[in-house]
């Protein structure tokens, strides 16, 4: 049995999922019920867990199913050939049950990674820091804790953080639905603004840093992440603002030498227009690829790399 928090419901009701089918959680990646790439890694590596469990026909069909149910983040796929690898040469219940030892050891790793992410993250922020961000990169995007919202806790643990602000994210609203509610869950000050509201924001002098999460990294540091992050990175340049990416190394694609090969998911136009108008077309791209020169540190679990830092290590 898999439970998970359904977020479209999110935040008016927090309603926890349970499914035996590894189909309907390929559904549940797919409708956003579970996002954030840690977080689809997971649901991903639990599908084929689902699958050894209670279905266990054409496994290879059933892996590729649940890889590509989204394209950008690759921590599903790389969860995926994982539990791939760990189900090798073996059948049955023996399968089954090294499959779920499997998620379970990977769901404990994604919380050790994501505070290993914080701690790094937090010696980069100064006290009395006002920090924004963009999307939800926190315990809802992963198993617990999150990675850019890793940091944000891990900062606000040494009293460091003044305020978080949280871009709301059009068009399905992570960050108005999911970050903000996340954040004052926990007592965080939060202070919600609308996406075009980050320039004046940054010219009033109201931001520190800002700091979002990751779906793929390119090994020069190129980082695909939601829609609008690109806007922001160039917004804080601009400003002279530190823009940080967090994120596990598990999002990084080795395989890809920057950013152009990172393949960025097109979404339904009703995510935009609910109510279609005659004549009138819909771009939605659910990602954006902010370029390197952008970014001053990528955080890891393993450190805080300038993207040439983090390059030379690869
Ligand atoms: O479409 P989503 O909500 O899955 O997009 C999520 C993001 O862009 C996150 O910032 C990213 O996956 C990192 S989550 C720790």
């Amino acid at each position: 049995m898999l439970r998970y928090i359904d977020e479209r419901l999110l935040p008016g009701e927090l309603r926890i999922a349970e499914t035996r089918d590894w189909q309907t959680v390929v559904q549940a990646v797919k409708c956003l019920a579970v996002r954030g790439a840690p977080a689809i890694g997971l649901a991903g590596a639990a599908a084929v867990a689902l699958w050894a469990a209670y279905d266990g026909t054409d496994f290879e069909a059933a892996a590729e199913a649940i890889a590509s149910a989204r394209p950008t983040a690759v921590n599903l796929r790389w969860a995926v050939n994982r539990a791939f690898g760990e189900a090798s040469g073996l059948e049955g219940g023996a399968r089954a049950d090294a499959l779920y030892g499997l998620v379970k050891l990977m769901e404990a790793e994604d919380e050790e990674t994501n505070r290993a992410i914080g701690e790094h993250g937090s010696a980069l922020i100064g006290s009395g820091s006002r920090i924004l961000t963009h999307c939800n990169a926190g315990s809802l995007a992963t198993c617990y804790y999150g990675t850019a919202l890793g940091v944000v806790y891990s900062a606000a643990a040494e009293g460091k953080v003044e305020r978080v602000y949280a871009d709301e994210t059009r068009p399905v609203g992570q960050g108005a639905r999911l970050t903000a509610w996340e954040l004052a869950q926990v007592g965080i000050p939060v202070t919600l603004i609308c996406d075009n509201m980050a320039a004046s924001l940054m010219a009033a002098g109201n931001v520190d840093a800002v700091i979002v999460g990751a779906d793929r990294i390119a090994r020069n540091g190129d980082a695909a992440n939601k829609i609008g992050t690109y806007g922001v990175a160039i917004l804080a340049k601009e400003h002279g603002i530190p823009f940080y990416v967090a994120a596990p190394f598990s999002t990084i694609d080795a395989q890809l030498a920057d950013g152009s090969g990172i393949v960025i998911e097109q979404r339904a136009a009703n995510e935009v227009l609910p109510e279609p108008i005659e004549g009138v077309d819909v771009w939605n791209p659910a990602f954006d690829v902010t370029p390197a020169r952008y970014i001053a540190k990528i955080v890891t679990e393993k450190g805080a790399f300038s993207p040439e830092e983090l390059e030379a290590r690869l």
